[in-house]
């Protein structure tokens, strides 16, 4: 057991990745999930303290080397306090499989569960274990200079920041609305 918060990030090494830095300097130990080793070793070395990231290398779609995995850093590192998750449509087993890694333990723990602007719109009904506290964020767009554009890593990393830090239990990064002003 670390005497340090633990984080696991899912997609900490794309748009999240300030997001991990911000953990690290906010004392947290980080489980970085991604498939791209190299990637993942050149944003440990941009951080000060290397020693406090550790690689969670996995294909998510892949149900039974994600659940081998999870298991081996809860068994290494303990039960994670924070889970912030940013999976793509393409894994719909991926978060209910780390879900289900985690519900033996009676550890309280927060999910920040990312998701994309058109997830808005058709509500998804995440099930989570009762220790679990819930969290979402929505990736709007930004509407500016008589158009609008996607959200930057930067804007998207600050965003998850902020509701990390103001416990938000449901918000948007940037806006939703109107829907028909969304880049196209
Ligand atoms: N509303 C918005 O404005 C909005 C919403 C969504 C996305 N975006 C933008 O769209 C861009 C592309 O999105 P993205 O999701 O590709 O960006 P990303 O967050 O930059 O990259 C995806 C992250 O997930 C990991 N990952 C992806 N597939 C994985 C898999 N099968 N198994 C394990 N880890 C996996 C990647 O690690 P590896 O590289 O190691 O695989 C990486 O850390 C982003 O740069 C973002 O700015 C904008």
């Amino acid at each position: 057991m670390r005497d340090k918060p633990y984080a696991f990030v899912i997609g900490g090494t794309g748009m999240l990745e300030r997001v991990c830095h911000w953990l690290v300097e906010h004392n947290y130990f980080v489980s970085v999930l991604n498939r791209n080793r190299d990637k993942f070793d050149k944003m440990k070395h941009k951080n000060a303290s290397p020693d406090n990231f550790h690689p969670l290398t996995v294909d998510y779609h892949d149900t039974e080397q994600l659940q081998q995995k999870v298991n081996e850093a809860i068994n290494e590192f303990g039960v994670p306090d924070l889970v912030i998750s940013w999976i793509h449509s393409s894994a719909p087993e991926a978060l209910p499989t780390i879900l289900d890694q985690l519900k033996v333990w009676e550890k309280p723990w927060k999910l920040l569960h990312v998701q994309g602007s058109s997830s808005f719109f058709v509500k998804e009904n995440t099930t989570v274990p009762d220790n679990c506290q819930y969290r979402r964020v929505y990736l709007g767009f930004v509407i500016e200079d008589g158009g609008s554009r996607w959200l930057t890593h930067d804007e998207i990393a600050n965003g998850v920041i902020k509701v990390i830090q103001r416990d938000y239990k449901e918000t948007v990064v940037g806006t939703l609305k109107p829907w028909s002003k969304r880049p196209q």
